[in-house]
């Protein structure tokens, strides 16, 4: 062969390595702002020597306002797939070196490209994003792109998963590429998304605030509940990706791998007895319940810091992948609000596309009342609820623990919806509401005519009480399939959960239903 081509080639390919880092000064740019390169983040992604790259030599075909001495082969975008684990997962990578990351015409095409190849081949698609946005010398070229983008983001999702990494600035129009996957990702101080920037917004609002205030990784995993997770360093982030990616199915007609933690099937559960208070005014964190029932050290909360009524996230079971949804007693007494509705029924559609059997935990006294919540429409969201439950096609297990009252009780428990299999402690109060408001309800007349109102309303609670704020009524009629030891509460949920593995269940042919967004 010549030679001289393939020194050409070894040489050319060297250069296109380093990315817009050909001098040095970008990497070094990268660096200062606490930032590790494009390729840097493939190599902490993926298994050590595993990643081969897509489109090397693309470049934009625009002269247009500089873009000539702005060329470079890759486009601004590294691309390609490799093994995290063992499992093929695809890419993209932004390299902010080259004209900022910016997306102009040939770096989309990119993207869409592996994205296409991640659908065609059933595997996961990770995007890294640290970018200045649509290419403004590439002008409806650029949009184009992200259009090309946005759609197969929406063809992909629930075929296989999709994970954004944002890892530099996301602004704009570019931020809905990472709204339409399924986890965003976020670490501190670095990751900035929002539609208009601080500058815009003093312009045009006059308040004042910081790019971190405003889009930060903290703000978008506690305020606005965009993000799912966030990280003090990049590395964090890598590592917990890894780990996280062997939770999930590769697409949607595998399940996910089983990790066996070598916990007994049959351990006791005596901590549950301590855990949950003797009285049901007395609150405890549900997460202390989780660690219980799960496989040693398992469990992934996600969302921890938004909608915190709410507690959902990844265990493990007998090695297998489980979506736990909880109410939390530790904050606001538990009950579904806006948010926390948000958060548990997006979270069951993704269990559900992905073959991840859904346990809920239940200690729940209702939807939240107030003219704030009702006016911000929690009849629509808490609606998100009942339609992903029901929709839900997964194994579904409830173990109602204490409180299951009025229509939370219908979301978190009720057969009827569709739970396979509802459980319940002893403690178990199943009811429309509490004895109290329930008693001054439907004994309202008995109480006022009595000599002693407040002696004869005790006396109507206590008699409600009695006859309804237990599990035996609902078991009696077949509500609750077993009442069960909350020492065996690992056993009893693996259990019931071999039990219906292998359910199936069709439904009415349409194009699509209709999810109250
Ligand atoms: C072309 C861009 C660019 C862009 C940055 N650069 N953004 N080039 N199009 N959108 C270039 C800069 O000119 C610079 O080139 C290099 O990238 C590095 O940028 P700096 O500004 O020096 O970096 P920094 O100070 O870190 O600031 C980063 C930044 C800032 C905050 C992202 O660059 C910025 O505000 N960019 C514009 C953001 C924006 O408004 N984007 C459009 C959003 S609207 P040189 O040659 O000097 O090194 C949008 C619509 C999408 O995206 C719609 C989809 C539906």
């Amino acid at each position: 062969m010549e030679t001289k081509k393939i020194e050409e080639f070894k040489e050319l390919r060297g250069k296109i390595m380093l990315g817009g880092g050909v001098s040095g000064n970008q990497t070094e740019r990268q660096h200062a702002a606490g930032k590790l390169t494009a390729r840097e983040r493939i190599e902490v992604l993926y298994d050590q020597e595993s990643f081969i790259e897509d489109q090397v030599y693309s470049t934009s075909r625009t002269s247009d306002f500089g873009m000539d001495a702005k060329r470079h082969f890759g486009d601004g975008v590294v691309t390609g797939s490799g093994t995290v684990r063992g499992r093929q997962v695809f890419v993209s990578s932004q390299d902010f070196s080259i004209v900022g990351g910016s997306l102009g015409e040939m770096h989309a095409h990119k993207i869409a490209e592996v994205q296409e190849l991640a659908i065609r081949t059933g595997s996961p698609f990770v995007q890294i994003n640290d970018s200045g946005g649509a290419r403004i010398q590439e002008g409806v070229l650029s949009l184009n792109g992200y259009a090309r983008i946005f759609r197969n983001n929406t063809l992909a999702s629930g075929v296989i998963p999709q994970i954004s990494l944002i890892l530099g600035p996301c602004a704009g129009g570019a931020v809905y590429s990472p709204a339409l996957t399924d986890f965003i990702f976020m670490v501190d101080t670095i990751s900035h998304m929002y539609i208009t920037g601080p500058d815009v917004i003093r312009t045009v609002t006059g308040e004042v605030i910081t790019h971190e205030q405003l889009g930060g990784a903290s703000a978008h995993c506690s305020k606005s509940g965009v993000a799912h997770f966030r990280f003090a360093t990049e590395q964090e982030c890598f590592s917990f990706l890894r780990k996280f990616l062997t939770y999930l199915p590769s697409n949607n007609s595998e399940d996910p791998p089983v990790v066996h933690s070598g916990d007994p099937v049959t351990r006791p559960t005596p901590d549950i007895l301590s855990i949950i208070p003797d009285t049901a005014k007395m609150s405890y964190d549900v997460r202390d319940i989780i660690t219980q029932i799960a496989d040693r050290d398992s469990f992934i909360e996600i969302q921890k810091e938004w909608a915190m009524t709410l507690v959902i996230g990844f265990a493990r079971l007998e090695g297998r992948t489980v979506g736990i949804f909880a109410n939390q007693p530790k904050h606001m007494a538990a009950v579904l609000d806006i948010d926390s509705s948000d958060k548990g029924s997006r979270f069951i559609r993704f269990c559900d596309a992905f073959n991840i059997p859904l346990i809920s935990l239940v200690d729940v006294p209702g939807y939240l009342p107030g003219v704030a919540q009702e006016h911000a429409g929690i009849i629509r969201h808490g609606a998100k609820m009942l339609f992903a439950v029901s929709e839900a096609t997964v194994p579904k297990i409830a173990l109602i623990m204490r409180k299951s009252y009025g229509g939370s009780m219908i979301a978190m428990s009720a057969k009827a919806l569709g739970y396979d299999r509802v459980l319940a402690y002893p403690t178990a109060e199943i009811a429309v509401m509490g004895a109290e408001s329930a008693a001054s309800i439907i004994f309202h007349k008995e109480i006022q005519m009595a000599k002693h109102p407040e002696k004869k309303k005790n006396e109507k609670i206590a008699e409600f009480q009695q006859q309804f704020m237990n599990p035996y009524s609902a078991a009696a009629l077949g509500l609750v399939d077993d009442i069960i030891d909350p020492e065996q509460t690992r056993r009893e949920l693996i259990y019931s959960l071999r039990m219906i593995s292998r359910k199936k269940e069709d439904r009415p042919s349409r194009k699509h239903g209709l999810m109250p967004v």
